[in-house]
């Protein structure tokens, strides 16, 4: 629990993104609607370009894994082959004395009704048992209100890959192994939404669906499966050790990564998700010193999944998670196929041909493992032994063929929670003291450059003289196309240095009299102030944008 400390710490933080219009309530004019937040001119921003580089980094730098953007509300049957309409819920409790409705395991605090982003201590009236409550938003689609109009707000971008995989696949001539990638908004009717921004009602998803053989398959046709150890430490480690602030490549390996081989299974994929991840957060600028990685232990498994690496974050309420990666086997397309009725294998040329020149024992022993695998899952869904090895035999019968249901990793984040880190990591406070003694504390958002909302504030050194006006203007018109900047005539020049530096602006670009001449030697030059620590640098105009541009990107 956040002590003293970390609770003013948190104030301040949710102060800031007030008053400088990072986060607001949602509906605040009409007091607020709990779990529910708006991105205000600098959020929208910073929010824009986390998930800008995200979907850059996951889909067009990369050759495997392909975009999708489907609809938030879905047919009601992709609930139920998921598992979410009969277990997607929280244990809740009422409090007979309160009349409030908690979570059965956060019974110890609540957020402030007047303040949302503080918790508060809870009444500690008699409770009522424990019952399931569906986090799933519920509406009707067409004008009549009965069960057969039934429909979802999605509580999971990840489902609409999966129901959408054949026709992406199709369309995309990708080929097993490869990924789907979507970012969009998901919804959950959460009890008790808690610490601001972290668990809302409405929020947003950057989720990766990446399909891969099943072991059995990458046995028949490479022979063995590389276990997870195999796989890159050494380069990882050395990876993790040269991020750089300018380097694209820092942010992902976009090719670079040892190349995946055909010999990976699903331990060695999941590995390298978590790798690649770990270095997307860096890239964008939360140290390796920030996060952490926990592995779910067997009995915190989610029922589809045979392991989940959660990557957490040191947030000023405790260490939290910003993003999982579940392996989750072939659950989900088996679902869709059971609950659909449509096929969701794929067809390999080259396990067909493999398996024609596997030795009998060997294809004997692939067959059996898989057959077991499937009647385990259709045996966890409920169905009976007689169909299920029926369906299993046929399952498995289909390797010869070349035919199987594909794996699957999913390395799932949250948009919302990755804003919040960002900040809270981005926070500091310089306490400066002037020449007559008085002491002045203010913040220094200190973004990473590539996530930052405004990438330069551009200022004339004073706004009553129309040639430095005229210039400044000139200038911020040349990089206004590329990136985001900010012009500012208002005030002295240190007061607007301090405006950026709180908003994250990582450079200020000023127009002096030495642009305009006045040092011959200087002309069509400006200032680059670096926020971080003020230090100042002098650079032609002609060679502004290109200096700027790797930094920012
Ligand atoms: N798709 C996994 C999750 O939403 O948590």
């Amino acid at each position: 629990m956040a002590g003293p400390k970390e609770n003013v710490l948190m104030e301040k933080i949710v102060s800031l993104c007030k008053r400088r219009g990072f986060i607001f309530q949602s509906s605040e004019i009409y007091g607020g609607i709990n779990g529910f937040w708006d991105y205000g001119p600098l959020g929208a921003e910073l929010k824009r370009n986390v998930k800008e580089l995200w979907w850059n980094t996951m889909t067009r730098q990369r050759d495997d894994i392909a975009g999708l953007e489907a609809t938030i509300i879905m047919h009601p049957q992709i609930w139920k082959a998921s598992g979410h309409v009969d277990t997607f819920s929280d244990p809740m409790i009422d409090c007979k004395t309160c009349k409030g409705r908690f979570r059965a395991d956060q019974t110890n605090e609540i957020p402030c009704p007047q303040k949302p982003s503080k918790m508060v201590s809870e009444c500690h009236g008699e409770k009522t048992a424990p019952r399931a409550f569906n986090l799933m938003f519920q509406t009707y689609v067409g004008p009549v209100r009965d069960e057969s109009a039934i429909a979802y707000l999605r509580p999971e971008t990840a489902q609409a890959i999966f129901a959408q995989f054949k026709n992406v696949l199709e369309t995309s001539r990708q080929k097993v192994p490869f990924g789907i990638a979507q970012v969009g908004k998901a919804f959950r009717n959460e009890v008790t939404p808690r610490n601001y921004t972290f668990r809302s009602r409405e929020f947003e998803q950057m989720e990766l669906e990446f399909f891969i053989k099943p072991d059995e398959v990458v046995e028949a046709i490479c022979g063995r499966v590389a276990t997870a150890a195999e796989i890159s430490k050494p380069e990882s480690e050395q990876r993790a050790a040269s991020v750089s602030l300018a380097d694209p490549s820092s942010i992902s390996s976009a090719g670079k990564m040892p190349a995946a081989r055909s010999d990976w299974g699903w331990e060695a994929w999941h590995k390298y998700w978590v790798e690649e991840r770990i270095k997307f957060y860096e890239g964008i600028g939360l140290p390796r010193t920030t996060l952490e990685e926990y592995w779910q232990k067997p009995e915190e498994l989610a029922h589809y999944a045979r392991a989940c690496v959660d990557i957490l974050f040191k947030f000023p309420f405790g260490t939290q998670e910003l993003e999982g990666i579940a392996a989750r086997s072939d659950f989900d397309l088996s679902q869709h196929e059971r609950f659909s009725g449509k096929p969701m294998g794929v067809f390999d040329e080259e396990l067909r041909t493999a398996w024609g020149k596997l030795p009998k024992e060997k294809s004997d022993a692939l067959w059996r493992r898989y057959y077991e695998n499937r009647k385990k899952y259709l045996a966890k869904m409920g169905v009976a032994e007689e169909p299920a090895s029926k369906d299993a035999t046929e399952d498995a019968n289909g390797l010869a063929k070349g035919q199987y249901i594909p794996h699957v990793i999913e390395p799932s984040a949250g948009v919302d929670r990755l804003i919040l880190a960002l900040i809270t990591n981005a926070y500091s406070e310089v306490t400066e003291t002037d020449d007559k003694g008085r002491s002045e504390t203010r913040v220094i958002l200190k973004f990473h450059p590539r996530v930052a909302p405004v990438k330069a504030g551009v200022m004339p050194l004073l706004k009553n003289k129309p040639e430095l006006v005229k210039k400044a203007i000139e200038v911020r018109d040349r990089l206004r196309p590329w990136m985001n900047v900010f012009y500012d005539d208002a005030g002295s020049i240190g007061r607007r240095y301090a405006r950026q530096d709180e908003a994250g602006t990582p450079f200020c670009v000023t127009i002096d009299f030495d642009t305009l001449g006045e040092k011959p030697e200087l002309k069509d030059t400006v200032t680059v102030r670096f926020r971080d620590d003020g230090r100042q640098e002098r650079i032609a105009i002609s060679e502004l944008l290109n200096w700027l541009l790797p930094k920012v990107r």
